[in-house]
């Protein structure tokens, strides 16, 4: 499991402490990135061989998989955010504060940009927790998707 490392004096702690408050503790990060990790072992990645898992966390406590599926017909896989989210809004919970993604590389596993669009459309105030060995890094989504395509844009006046 990744471990939250708190890197004093850094840029990294000023923006992860920023964070905690809404989130309230280091536990629940850790906690979230520990369901991410393990949930990857259900990872359907037979083509790629790059197995994701994801993790979102309801603003009541609660927290709800997904990893990515594969088809042979490639363009139809699912990524892990959004299998979580789907997941989520089919049992009618609606409401999101944080995911966190965890990859098979030692290296962060940013949401791709089909994700971001659906994270935004139904959580667009949502932090994304991304984790890689000994540091974490927890950003704003609107940050990964500014100027966003969204439901307002539908309305012709
Ligand atoms: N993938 C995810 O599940 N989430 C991401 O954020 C990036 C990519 C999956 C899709 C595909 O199954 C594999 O990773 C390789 O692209």
């Amino acid at each position: 499991m990744n471990k939250v490392v708190f890197k004093r004096k850094s840029f990294i702690f000023d923006f992860i402490f920023s964070n905690l408050d809404s989130m309230k503790s280091k536990k629940k990060i850790e906690e979230l990135i520990r369901y991410a990790s393990e949930t990857r072992k259900f990872s359907q990645a037979k083509y790629s061989g790059f197995s994701v898992g994801a993790a979102l966390l309801t603003r009541d406590g609660e927290i709800i998989t997904g990893c990515n599926i594969e088809s042979s017909s490639l363009g139809l896989t699912i990524c892990a955010e959004r299998v979580a989210l789907t997941k989520a809004l089919s049992e009618g919970k609606s409401r999101f504060t944080h995911i966190a993604v965890v990859g098979p590389t030692d290296d962060y596993c940013p949401p791709c940009g089909a994700c971001r669009q659906l994270l935004y459309d139904y959580a667009p105030d949502i932090k994304i927790i991304l984790s890689k060995k000994n540091d974490t890094k927890i950003i704003p989504l609107k940050e990964l998707l500014p100027f966003a395509f969204e439901e307002t844009k539908l309305r012709k006046s």
